[in-house]
């Protein structure tokens, strides 16, 4: 049996948890100070998003030097504190590995500028074609075109993301021992979980070519070389201790991709992020764009992963949250009118499905998007280049803040709001990202108090911990189409467990097939109270019930 299937993993964003020192900065000491509130929430390891020295041009996944913590975040001794006192709590600690590239402030980057030959073949560096065109036509994820110059030589780096984060030469197999020497490094530091940053991405074409399409994702996408890549870094680093807990984040990976990452005995990674289903609300397949989410969609992207990743022994992450996404309550549920039943609609939803489940700070409180209406709240690098390019193609100002009130990353990194008292008792300075102005009333201690989503997660988390039917359970669609409620079916050992979501304000029902209400059926989660299942199931705005069948 697999060990960490009953687990529920929390990501806290070091940056905005909470701040012990006053500099507006979260820091690892405020982390340590919470562990009790995660502790109680029952969680049972802490991702941190990274820590590590930084010019933060992408709030640290511009990592200057691997095996350091940057001093805005604490030192060494409250980084031994924090593992020691999560342990106490019952709580591993997952770590961020940033490997696919570096910053340019690195030490690599610099030795290689310098005309360290060694060094300059840490990283991808290309010249320009015979025509005097950059070495590939690719684009850089964050806007713009994936090439820069190369300090004064003729040739360009490479760099997927932003200018200052310079794709690794992974074909280089100096390249790949430094790296798992960072890995080993941490797991002797106490650290039980790796989260790998766009991981399926390290395998670029030896060969670099133009991509026909102008973007180039298949240059460098889940290339089969990333599977021989992943399973050499598990063998020499995690593979050898027990119980780590890997996942691997991928980028417009497929199922099929999905599985090799996550089946057991490929000894690649415990599980993986796929982001299809949080795109059900880019037009055209775009980002910076606003339309109402594709339900129907969002089911069948859902229902393939489920499907396919249990047909063939996978296994995925679950969440709907994370540093990168707005907060999902905006984006599927009524925040202004249903606010509670929005988030333990949606928690459900995700918790009982197949896989693990991730919670986002703030999401068990029922943080919203904070609505910043002046661009220079913004600090997400992402988001200002966004901003530039929206204005390029001719989109007016009032249109552009618009898009970025609903799709900025800064929606999901805004302070965690603890209390009522000034900047949420995240800091006494001045946060780095404003806090939401919602915080009086949403916030934790409220939330323990008056309202029931905190409450809601505890019991989703303390229930899959005991029944092996969440953890082990086969998955089933009910009636995919169904305009708006998405229903589902676990089994396991002859058990069945129904959960049916609505993700819509007005009332609707769902027919439940007869074979299921020929068993005993105990209503096991809702938001209702005590609900007794039907031929003609009606459900309310944004309810969600499960029942366990005899
Ligand atoms: C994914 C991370 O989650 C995101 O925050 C970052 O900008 C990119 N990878 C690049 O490292």
């Amino acid at each position: 049996m697999s060990t960490f299937h009953d687990k529920v993993i929390y990501q806290a964003y070091p940056k905005s948890f909470k701040d012990t020192n006053g500099n507006g900065i979260g820091d690892l000491n405020g982390v340590k100070e919470k562990l009790p509130y995660l502790a109680e929430l029952g969680v049972d390891m802490l991702w941190l998003n990274p820590f590590y020295n930084s010019p933060q041009n992408d709030n640290g996944y511009d990592v200057a030097d691997y095996t350091s913590i940057d001093p805005m975040f604490g030192t060494w001794e409250d980084l031994d504190a924090l593992v020691s006192e999560a342990n106490q709590h019952g709580i591993d600690l997952m770590l961020d590995m940033v490997l696919n590239h570096t910053s340019t402030d690195h030490e690599w980057f610099q030795k290689a500028l310098a005309g360290d030959k060694k060094y300059q073949d840490f990283y991808i560096l290309r010249e320009l074609q015979e025509d005097g065109s950059l070495p590939t036509n690719w684009e850089s994820k964050f806007g713009g075109k994936a090439w820069s110059k190369f300090g004064d030589t003729n040739k360009y780096y490479l760099h997927l993301y932003d200018v200052t984060q310079a794709d690794l030469n992974w074909r280089n197999p100096e390249v790949r021992k430094e790296l798992y020497k960072v890995v080993n490094f941490w797991l002797e530091k106490g650290v039980k979980g790796f989260r790998f940053d766009v991981i399926n991405v390290i395998g670029k074409d030896e060969e670099l070519k133009d991509a026909d399409d102008g973007v180039g994702k298949s240059h460098y996408t889940d290339t089969p070389i990333v599977h021989d890549y992943i399973q050499e870094m598990n063998k020499e680093t995690f593979g050898q201790h027990e119980d780590i807990v890997t996942v691997g984040e991928m980028s417009s990976t497929t199922v099929e991709n999905g599985v090799k990452y996550s089946r057991p005995d490929r000894d690649e990674l415990s599980m993986i992020f796929s982001f299809h289903h949080l795109k059900v609300d880019y037009k055209d397949g775009e980002k910076w764009t606003t339309i109402p989410f594709d339900f129907q969609e969002l089911k069948n992207i859902l229902n393939e992963w489920q499907e396919g990743m249990a047909e063939e022994g996978g296994w995925n992450a679950l969440f709907w949250n994370n540093h990168d996404q707005p907060r999902a309550n905006n984006r599927f549920g009524d925040v202004e009118n249903y606010p509670v039943e929005t988030s333990t609609m949606l928690a459900q939803t995700a918790h009982l499905l197949r896989g693990t489940p991730f919670v986002y700070q703030g999401e068990e409180i029922g943080m919203t998007n904070p609505e910043f209406d002046d661009l220079d709240e913004y600090v997400d690098i992402e988001t200002h280049n966004a901003y530039k390019k929206m204005k390029e193609d001719g989109i007016a100002h009032d249109e552009a803040m618009e898009i970025i009130k609903q799709k900025s990353r800064d929606n999901s990194r805004t302070p965690m709001q603890w209390n009522d008292s000034e900047n949420a008792g995240f800091s006494e300075g001045t946060p780095w990202l404003n806090v939401a102005d919602n915080y009086k009333d949403i916030n934790t201690e409220n939330e323990t108090v008056s309202k029931k989503i905190f409450t809601y997660y505890k019991e989703l988390i303390r229930l899959r911990k005991e029944m092996p039917i969440i953890q082990e359970g086969s998955y089933k669609a009910l009636e995919l189409d169904h305009p708006s409620i998405f229903a589902y079916v676990r089994e396991h050992e002859g058990e069945t467990l129904l959960v049916l979501n609505h993700f819509y304000a007005e009332e609707d029902a769902i027919t439940i097939p007869d074979d299921l209400l020929d068993k005993d059926a105990a209503y096991l989660i809702g938001n209702r109270a005590e609900r007794t299942l039907e031929k003609e199931f009606k459900m309310g705005p944004y309810e969600t019930a499960a029942f366990l069948l005899k």
